[in-house]
């Protein structure tokens, strides 16, 4: 079994808050991430294949493709945007990494035409990142 890596990078805005909470409260939780008019990270996204290789082309997946089903569905619906409002697949989420994570799985799932998706990594900084693998 091989696993292949697609790495993109996105910058994008969000504020992380509950509603329930007071801007106190959300600030004790959430941090710089709940400043009430948003801030911004530059994000770097990992998505990783897994698959056999085919042996008409040494293959796993074309990267280009994959490069090219990324783009489309998710960097060019995130870059440069606010992530509590522009975002179809982020509604109703607080926009942590975690649930840009599930986001992002949920967004390419079934549009890998060869090998299947496993693991999506979401870095929000250099040192922190999640990984999603769909519902195990
Ligand atoms: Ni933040």
């Amino acid at each position: 079994m091989l696993y292949l890596t697609r790495r993109e990078v996105f910058s994008a805005s969000h504020r992380l808050y509950n509603e329930k909470y007071s801007d106190e409260e959300n600030s004790k939780i959430f941090g710089k991430c709940s400043n009430p008019n948003g801030h911004g990270h530059n994000y770097v996204l990992e998505v990783i294949v897994k698959g056999k290789i085919d042996p008409a082309t040494g293959y796993v997946i074309d990267l280009k493709i994959l490069k090219q089903i990324i783009r489309e569905n998710v960097i060019d619906k995130v870059d440069h945007k606010n992530l509590n409002v522009d975002v179809d697949f982020m509604n109703g989420l607080n926009p942590t990494a975690e649930n840009i994570a599930i986001g992002v799985w949920n967004q390419l799932q079934n549009k890998i035409p060869s090998g299947e998706l496993y693991s999506v990594k979401i870095y929000e900084t250099e040192n922190n990142y999640v990984e999603y693998r769909g519902k195990e």
